[in-house]
């Protein structure tokens, strides 16, 4: 695609859930599964992109209590993805960007993203972090990974950015 191409960036509706389940389910191999249950149960938090009423793109985020001081706790973005056409068109910093608008709301100390595109995120602000930061997180996601034994021989990349 060489235009650029057309998107508007909103809330997700509970008819969304089925664009956003298909959407995380075709990248299984970089983001976590999520259960529709899950997408449903919390299509409050996430944002969307919609191009000719599909949805393109979306992203969203979870509070963890575990990390952090309970006042500042920090807060994970997840689930960042955008379909392949309209990818590099600012589609996913419109996203992050987003959630990282609601996120600020609520001050957390900082935002965290455990992802396999880390060159995505440095432009957005975020740096990498030691996994042993935030091994809390490792132990309770990780845990069920099938792919990798251990979070520590992972490909994925730790990334914070302060809030
Ligand atoms: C990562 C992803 C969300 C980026 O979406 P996108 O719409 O292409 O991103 P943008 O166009 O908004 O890019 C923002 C900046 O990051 C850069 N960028 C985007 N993807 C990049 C990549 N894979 N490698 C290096 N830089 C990248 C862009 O060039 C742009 O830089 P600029 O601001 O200097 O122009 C998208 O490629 C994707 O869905 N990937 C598969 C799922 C995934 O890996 N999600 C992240 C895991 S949490």
């Amino acid at each position: 695609m060489n235009e650029v191409p057309t998107f508007k960036l909103r809330s997700a509706r509970l008819a969304d859930a089925e664009g956003i389940f298909a959407l995380i389910k075709d990248h299984s191999d970089l983001l976590v599964p999520k259960p529709m249950g899950d997408i449903v149960a919390s299509i409050d938090r996430f944002v969307v992109a919609e191009a000719d009423g599909a949805i393109v793109g979306c992203a969203t985020y979870s509070i963890l209590p575990e990390i952090g001081a309970v006042d500042r706790a920090t807060v994970e973005v997840q689930s960042v993805a955008v379909s392949e056409p309209f990818r590099k068109h600012g589609v996913g910093r419109a996203l992050v960007e987003s959630i990282l608008k609601r996120i600020e709301l609520f001050e957390p100390a900082d935002a965290l993203v455990l992802t396999f595109a880390p060159e995505f995120f440095a432009k957005l602000g975020f740096v990498e972090i030691p996994k042993s930061k935030v091994m809390h997180k490792l132990y309770s996601g990780c845990i069920h990974c099938t792919k990798h034994a251990d979070p520590f021989t992972c490909p994925e990349i730790a990334m914070s950015k302060k809030i």
